[in-house]
Formats: structure tokens, C-alpha cells, sequence
């Protein structure tokens, strides 16, 4: 049993009179919350493609018949023994479950609700299934003396935009229990969501038992550290198991089974990813014979010249689809660094005699390979979007990270594609103003921001064709604890499984926060770790208004040139009145690499007088963004002679936290036309960023 469980079971089971009998339903989904239960019709999350709500509603604590017409089919309904006597036994009131044919597809479903009727119509177990769901959420008790549920008079239509509508859990840079991937499958199945990608291997510890291979897990999950950031920053060992020090852990087969057909119940397939060629630190040091150079400890990539690195793969896959019924099976295939196959006697063997004719091709060999193979299982092969380069074969599935424009090039190529841009659903990002988060991994990523994510905008209607879905991922290098794993997960999933479900036709951000933050509530009181919505601080402040100050739109000439891929607005951006977000890449910090760090003259066009010059630093250490370890601020009369009025010298110091600084000169007045401005990198080196110089 789950440590938690949300009430997958009609939590106060109906006692339904009927023919002078008790009948105990199971209408399994449709849950009540307790309490917290709500009647607020307009509340349903996902939203439904059609719904119109009537005043009144069907309470279940008034005798009622069942009538299932629709079999097995309707089980998650309904799973008492089929009532064939359609009599008034239920006093005209009635639950019917009838099947019916649609053209939108077997998640589709109708569901009409009156003060005397319920029926439920859909053409397959999914449907039914997503209906309960829809009536889970719909359930709200009478009163507080009273378990039985009542449901809102509705009529509602509904049926899945994506196929595909998932949540990509890394469980290797931090192991998380089987009990804790239970809860989030309930979660998941409130909202819909349909497939549980879990990223089993990395090298930070392999978390399938792999009966053929025992060191994959009786070293590979078990590593010297417990947080991923210490052990990365730090020896990066491998502990046997069961030795004193040995931090991590590992799923054995009989868990993932079970695990499987629990989330199955509740309508969610769960995808296996086994990581190849790359991320594999951990399989070549329990085999170091499968990398180029047999060395442990050494190599992150597999050998593609060994035939026995084929068998290894091979027989681990076989093991991942005996346990995992799943149709797509995930090989990774993401930043390999290749760094060892040019200088391997076997992989340039494999070359000359495949007729390669560099690197990347040897990898696209690799993945046609296993390709074949799970083809030839009758499986499909999905892998990170690097794949789209390897000559996919037709039934190959691409999950996009990067640049979603770029997964055009594989719809045109035949392949269908499962969008998870870091842009938009990369859940590791700050959902808040980072100075007061938990450390993470970067960016600022609100629920706004994913809600925004908008497929229609990338493709044309034959192109989304071949998108099946989207699909968030939660990577933990920063997130150690399962409650820290929920915090990032929750409310922004809801996101992902509105866009997944409902699509994006109608969206309404206002709406949707209103009914993801009455779901983060209800999450939270049901024991959830979801970030507190309600409490959310926003957009750094002075992102939203134009700055007023005298060197507004002044020429800045640049005595050291800002860095490339951190232009900002160009030669404008430092007196454009244009201030930043919380995040570096927003478009609005100017960034600035190497010694002579930042260095720009702004001219004031006129003879004015300065009495205060200020600037504000970021600091991101994981992102070598520091703050500046001099600042200084110099005028002139005729841009030639400066004279230096201002200098302050700072110790850098590495924080966990990201920051903001601002470095300001204040006086009682200096008469100039140009103003100096130079800031300077400390002993670490790295970024500077700042977004505006402010003269007053
Ligand atoms: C990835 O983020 N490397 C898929
Ligand atoms: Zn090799």
C-alpha cells in the first residue's frame, strides 16, 4: 500500500438499496475529497472540450439503481456484480454506464449528470476510466454528516487533444521509494495524465534490478554520497552494496511489475528509459568492458565498435520489456561526448567497414540497431532529440528538450514527436523568485511560463498530426528528498495536463490559475508537497516598468564588447530602461566573459550633473555568473580625461542561492558629459550580467 494514498476507492462506498439488498459500489473514481470538496462546477481540471452545468445536483446518499450496459468495459465504474433488472428498484434514480461509438478516439467520453441520473457514455475502458476521473473531481459531500458523495447537474463532452500527456521523473540523480511513484500516480490520475517516464539510468546510479547483469545495481545504485550535488562536486565513487557509505537504491523487478499494473489501473502507462550510448558512468564501472578503454571510473559512453556491447544492451532491454508492457521504449541517446570512439581500435573498425564517416554516424548506427531491435520485439524506440540526426527509422518517436522548430526536420522525416522543451517543461527551473527557493538548477520557470507552451504555434495541422503529446520532466540534480520532488512537480504539472488534455484553443491563464491554485490547496491538504501558489511572489518587479534616468537612451560605446549569446537589446540594452527578470536568459541581461568584464562609456549628450551612477549584478554560481569583484565609475568633460569617482572592491563568494547586487556611486553632484563604467571578475572568473546603468 502506498504511504499515501489518494482515494482511488470511493472513499465513503455508496450503499445503494436496491431490490432489498445492499450493494456495495466501487465506483472507483469517483472520488471525494473529504471535506475539502467542492461543488463549483466551473473547477474541473483539466477542462473539458464541452461543458455546460444546470442547477442541482445527483446525490448518491438517495437510494439509486445501477445499470452497466457497457460490461468490463466500465469496471473502474463500476465493479459490483452487473445489475441486469432495469426495474425502479432505484425509485427512477440510476448510475448507467453505456457504451458508445466515437470518432474521438478511446479517451473520449459523455457524461450527463441530473437530480436522477448519472450516465456515463464511452466507447472504450479509457474513456470510462477518464470519466470517472472527470466525476472524481466533480464529487462533493452533501454535508459533513454525510460520506456520500453528490454531483453538480452537467452535461459534458470530452475527449484528449494529446495522446501523449506525461511527466518524466529522473530517479537516478536522487532515488525516490516505489510508495512515493504510487502517489504521483494518483496525482496523475486526477488530471489525466497518462504516461510515467522514469529515468532509470545515469551516472548517479542505476535503478533497475537487472537479474543477467547484478552489478549494474549491486555497485551502479549505490554511490558515496547521498546528495547528487556533493558526489558531483566531489569523488564521484561507487560503494558496493550494502557497505558501509553506500547511499542510493534500486527498484527490484517484482516492484516495477506491480508498480505497473498500479499505475495501468488508474490509466498510466509507465515508459522505461535506459540511457545509451551515453550517461552510463555507472553500467562501465560496474562493466568497464563495454567502454572504448575498459577503464572504471573513466568513461561516460559505451563502446559502439564492440559486438559485445550489443549482447550487453540487448539483454538489459530484453529484462525492461518483460517487466514493462509499455509499446515505447526510451534509449536516451542525449549528449553523448563521443570523446573515446575516435581513438577506439573497435569503433574504428566499425567505421571503416560500415563505411561511417565520423562520430556522429557511428552513434546513428547504434541507434538504428536498437531500433531494429525493439522493433523486432514489437516495441517502438523513442530517444532525446540528438536522435533526429541518426536516420530514424518510420515508428521512431523523438521527445524534443531543446528547440522545438528543430523537430519539424523528423515530422518531415516521418516520425512522430513528443514535446518537452526546456523552455516550457523543464520542471527543475525556479517557479519562483530564485533569492527565495530552494536551490535549483537555473531559470525561472512559473506556472505562467508553462502554461504558455502553445504546440499550435510551432506546427501547421498536417505537422500536429504527428505530435502525440507533451510531456514535463523533472531531472533532480537539485531536488534530494521525494517532498522536495512534489514541491516542483505541483502546480506546474497541472499545466502540462491542461495543455495535454483540453489542448489550446481557449486558453485563459487568469481561469487556469484559478482552478490550479483550488487544486494546489486541496493537493496540500491531502498531503501533497505542492509550492504554495498562493503565496507566490512573481516576476522580479522591475522587469515590468521602463526606468526614468538621465542616461536614458544615451549612446554606450564598448570599451570590451559584451558576450555573444547574452546580447540582451545590443548597444542599447544598458540605457534601453529595460531591467531584468529573475533569469539571465530573459532577454534583458547584457552579459559580459573575460578579464576585462564589463567596460562601457555612456555619453549624456549634454554637460549634466551626476550624483548617482548604479548598476545591478546577478549571481548564478551553477552558472558561473558572479558578481563583480570591482566596480568602478569615472567622468569626463570631453570623453578623453576620466577622473575616477567612484571605486568599490568585493570579495566573491560562491552562494547557493542566486542573487542581485546593486553596485551604486552616490554624490552631491559631479558636472560631466561621459560616464565610465567598469566592473571586473573576481577570482572565479565566469559571467557578468547586469541590465541597465542608471545616472541620476
Ligand atoms: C536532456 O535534458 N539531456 C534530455
Ligand atoms: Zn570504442
Amino acid at each position: 500500500m502506498p504511504v499515501w494514498a489518494f482515494p482511488h476507492h470511493f472513499s465513503g462506498n455508496a450503499h445503494v438499496y436496491f431490490m432489498n439488498k445492499i450493494v456495495t459500489l466501487s465506483l472507483s473514481m469517483l472520488c471525494c475529497f473529504g471535506t475539502s470538496c467542492r461543488l463549483e462546477a466551473q473547477s474541473l481540471l483539466p477542462k473539458p472540450q464541452n461543458a455546460a452545468f444546470q442547477k442541482g445536483a445527483f446525490s448518491t446518499a438517495k437510494p439509486f439503481a445501477v445499470i452497466n450496459e457497457a460490461g468490463d468495459m466500465a469496471r473502474n465504474l463500476y465493479t459490483a456484480p452487473l445489475i441486469e433488472n432495469k426495474s425502479a428498484d432505484g425509485k427512477g434514480r440510476a448510475a448507467v454506464f453505456r457504451k458508445s461509438d466515437t470518432a474521438k478516439g478511446r479517451e473520449a467520453y459523455r457524461l450527463r449528470v441530473t437530480a436522477d441520473s448519472i450516465i456515463v457514455e464511452a466507447a472504450a475502458a479509457e474513456g470510462f476510466l477518464r470519466a470517472g476521473q472527470t466525476l472524481g473531481q466533480l464529487a462533493a459531500t452533501a454535508s459533513k454528516s454525510s460520506a456520500a458523495p453528490s454531483y453538480p447537474c452537467c452535461t459534458i463532452t470530452d475527449a484528449a487533444a494529446f495522446e501523449w500527456r506525461g511527466i518524466m521523473l529522473d530517479v537516478s540523480r536522487h532515488f525516490f521509494p516505489i510508495e512515493f511513484l504510487k502517489k504521483q500516480i494518483d496525482v496523475m490520475a486526477r488530471y489525466k495524465l497518462n504516461r510515467l517516464h522514469l529515468h532509470l539510468t545515469d551516472a548517479a546510479g542505476w535503478r533497475m534490478e537487472i537479474k543477467r547483469y547484478p552489478r549494474l545495481t549491486g555497485l551502479g545504485a549505490w554511490r558515496t554520497d547521498a546528495s547528487w550535488k556533493k558526489w558531483w562536486n566531489g569523488d564521484r565513487g561507487y560503494v558496493e552494496e550494502g557497505q558501509p557509505g553506500a547511499n542510493g537504491g534500486y527498484y527490484t523487478q517484482a516492484q516495477l511489475r506491480e508498480l505497473v499494473g498500479y499505475a495501468a489501473e488508474r490509466g498510466v502507462t509507465i515508459v522505461p528509459e535506459i540511457e545509451m550510448p551515453a550517461h552510463s558512468e555507472e553500467a562501465l564501472t560496474a562493466y568497464p568492458e563495454y567502454s572504448c578503454t575498459h577503464e572504471p571510473y573513466k568513461q561516460a559512453d559505451f563502446c559502439p565498435g564492440n559486438a559485445g556491447v550489443y549482447d550487453f544492451l540487448e539483454n538489459v532491454l530484453l529484462e525492461v520489456m518483460d517487466v514493462f508492457p509499455s509499446k515505447d521504449i526510451h534509449v536516451g541517446g542525449d549528449e553523448a561526448g563521443k570523446a573515446s570512439w575516435g581513438n577506439c581500435p573497435l569503433c574504428q573498425r566499425k567505421m571503416r567497414e560500415e563505411g561511417l564517416k565520423d562520430v556522429n554516424q557511428l552513434q546513428a548506427s547504434l541507434i538504428r540497431h536498437f531500433e531494429q531491435f525493439l522493433e523486432s520485439h514489437g516495441r517502438h524506440l523513442i530517444g532525446w532529440d540528438e536522435i533526429i540526426e541518426d536516420n530514424l527509422q518510420k515508428n521512431t518517436n523523438v521527445m524534443v528538450w531543446r528547440n522545438v522548430d528543430e523537430s519539424k526536420k523528423a515530422i518531415a522525416a516521418g516520425n512522430r514527436v513528443i514535446l518537452s522543451p526546456g523552455k516550457f517543461c523543464y520542471l527543475d527551473s525556479y517557479q519562483d523568485a530564485p533569492p527565495t527557493q530552494p536551490e535549483a538548477i537555473g531559470g525561472y520557470l512559473p506556472l505562467e511560463h508553462v502554461y504558455a507552451f502553445n504546440p499550435l504555434e510551432y506546427f501547421n495541422a498536417e505537422e500536429l498530426k504527428s505530435v502525440r503529446g507533451v510531456q514535463g520532466n523533472l531531472w533532480t540534480e537539485y531536488v534530494p528528498t521525494p517532498e522536495h520532488a512534489e514541491y516542483m512537480l505541483y502546480p506546474r504539472m497541472l499545466a502540462i495536463a491542461e495543455i495535454g488534455w483540453n489542448g489550446t484553443k481557449a486558453k485563459d491563464f487568469d481561469d487556469f490559475r484559478r482552478r490550479a491554485l483550488a487544486e494546489s490547496e486541496l493537493l496540500r491538504g491531502k498531503g501533497v508537497n505542492a509550492f504554495d501558489l498562493k503565496g507566490e511572489i512573481g516576476e522580479r518587479p522591475e522587469r515590468d516598468h521602463t526606468v526614468k534616468h538621465n542616461a536614458l537612451h544615451a549612446k554606450v560605446t564598448y570599451n570590451a564588447p559584451y558576450g555573444k549569446p547574452y546580447p540582451a537589446g545590443g548597444e542599447t540594452a544598458l540605457t534601453d530602461g529595460l531591467q531584468g527578470g529573475w533569469t539571465y536568459g530573459d532577454g534583458r541581461w547584457q552579459g559580459f566573459i573575460g578579464k576585462e568584464g564589463l567596460d562601457v562609456t555612456i555619453d549624456l549628450g549634454k554637460t549634466r550633473t551626476v550624483s548617482s551612477v548604479a548598476a545591478t549584478f546577478m549571481q548564478v554560481c551553477g552558472a558561473e555568473i558572479y558578481f563583480p569583484a570591482s566596480f568602478s565609475v569615472a567622468v569626463s568633460a570631453d570623453g578623453k580625461a576620466f577622473k575616477e569617482i567612484y571605486l568599490s572592491e568585493n570579495t566573491v563568494e560562491k552562494t547557493d542561492k542566486p542573487g542581485f547586487r546593486t553596485e551604486q556611486f552616490k554624490g552631491r553632484g559631479e558636472k560631466a558629459r561621459y560616464v565610465r563604467v567598469k566592473a571586473l571578475p573576481g577570482a572565479f572568473g565566469g559571467w557578468l550580467f547586469t541590465d541597465e546603468i542608471i545616472v541620476k
